[in-house]
């Protein structure tokens, strides 16, 4: 709860630029055709084809996870006028970082300045097509006496940036940093504000970047943008499996290969699991890479249904590269790890698993299953346990083996007795 007094700008109406009649929409012309893509082509599909002119952006992160490059590599792909503001580095600094990335045209505008008033001023002179905000936490306007990344400032300053976005039909991507607990920092009231919410996502100290859209008005969520962070900036990944499969152990107990759905891409990801017996009262659960509490569930179902023993047992939970699993279908990836782990038997490194797992043990179907095989196949992969229900109807590719796992039991039965 954070406390927050009145001011004029929050009185001030709409932010959205009104008319007084209604038009039909037959007669309203789409705002689809004007889109510009910004030529980085991962970006280009998060945004579903590019950036829509007037349209606000909240691009959400990390402090180092690579939000500052990958603005810059956008204006370098331009040719319209851009004013890149910023508060947080001077110009001179901008352009240290712009020499790691190439050369840039005389169409790009550094300004650093944290006073909405005087960034107005030069968004007239210059009138750029595309307007960059590094980062809102650091503007202010100057009628309000808060501090600067304070509740009232964040929500007034956004405010503004989107008034001036619609009326002058100007892009404008703003950066927001992000909490510990993973929110951008100030109001909640940004992400529905804004028209388009972009998170980066990955270990800072890894090279593996993720550009997830989980809010988008001119196009389709849930579509991600892989990258590496390399010496000349942020570099598309052409094959993020193999990727992510690079320099897995082989047949060591606990590490399991999993398929999940990234937009409309299956990507395969490593699921590992650690388990060690413990004295404490209360055993450690550590899970990074997937729900924590999901994860707990699946611990809870191995022990009721398939009778393994880990309540005495801490349990480490780690998706390799620095991959993020939100989907149920990795669920039986986690099961057979933990299994593995539990039992110090491995699973043959060359199975794909993949299905979601209910409370009562049961294996469930999950959608896109042929993708998901394919995708393995591809990467060599020559057996897979999915889902019972998945088998009906699945086209096998050569030289692949697919079993079918009705329930958590049977998950294991298949896995230790190849
Ligand atoms: P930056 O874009 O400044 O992060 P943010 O704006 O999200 O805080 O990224 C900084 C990191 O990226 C820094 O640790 C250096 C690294 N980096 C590269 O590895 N290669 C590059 O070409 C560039 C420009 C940065
Ligand atoms: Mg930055």
């Amino acid at each position: 709860m954070v406390e927050k007094k009145p001011t004029a700008a929050t009185r001030r109406g709409s932010i959205l630029p009104t008319s007084s009649q209604a038009t039909l929409i037959n007669q309203t012309t789409s705002l689809e055709e004007d889109k510009f893509p910004t030529q980085i082509s991962e970006l280009d599909r998060v945004l579903s084809g590019g950036i829509v002119p007037g349209s606000l952006i909240l691009l959400g992160g990390e402090p180092g996870i690579g939000k500052s490059t990958i603005l810059l590599q956008i204006c370098k792909n331009q040719d319209f006028p851009i004013l890149y503001v910023s508060g947080e580095e001077s110009p001179g600094q901008i352009a240290l970082r712009a020499t790691r990335l190439g050369k840039f045209g005389d169409n790009l505008h550094l300004l650093a300045q944290t006073d909405i008033l005087a960034i107005n001023a030069e968004t007239e002179r210059i009138s750029p097509t595309l307007l960059i905000i590094d980062s809102i936490q650091t503007m202010s306007n100057p009628d309000l006496t808060s501090a600067p990344g304070s509740v009232t400032q964040v929500r007034e300053t956004a405010a503004f940036f989107m008034r001036l976005a619609k009326e002058r039909g100007m892009a404008t991507i703003i950066v927001g940093h992000v909490t510990k607990e993973g929110n951008i920092a100030g109001p909640r009231i940004l992400e529905h504000m804004v028209d388009c919410v972009l998170y980066f996502e990955g270990e800072r100290a890894g090279g593996f970047r993720i550009i997830r859209a989980v809010k988008n008005r001119f196009g389709a969520t849930g579509e991600v943008g892989i990258f590496e962070m390399a010496a000349h900036g942020l570099a598309a990944i052409a094959n993020p499996s193999e990727y992510m499969l690079s320099g897995r152990p082989i047949n060591a107990p606990g590490s399991v290969i999993t398929c999940s759905m990234e937009g409309s891409r299956p990507i395969l990801a490593e699921v590992q699991a650690l388990v060690a017996r413990t004295k404490a009262p209360n055993p450690r659960r550590v899970v990074s890479g997937m729900d924590y509490n999901r994860v707990n569930m699946l611990l809870a179902v191995l022990e009721k249904r398939a009778g393994l023993n880990l309540s005495e047992s801490d349990a480490y939970i780690n998706v390799a590269g620095g991959m993020k699993l939100t989907e149920p279908a990795c669920d039986l990836a986690a099961i057979a790890a933990i299994a593995a782990s539990c039992k110090n038997r491995a699973v043959d490194a060359t199975t794909l698993i993949f299905g979601e797992t209910g409370l009562a043990g049961e294996v469930r179907a999950v959608n896109n299953a042929q993708r998901r095989i394919d995708e393995g196949a591809k990467l060599g992969f020559t057996s897979a346990v999915i889902p019972q229900a998945n088998l009906k109807g699945m086209r096998r590719p050569d030289g692949m083996k697919i079993y079918g796992a009705g329930n958590v039991n049977e998950l294991i039965d298949l896995i230790f007795s190849q």
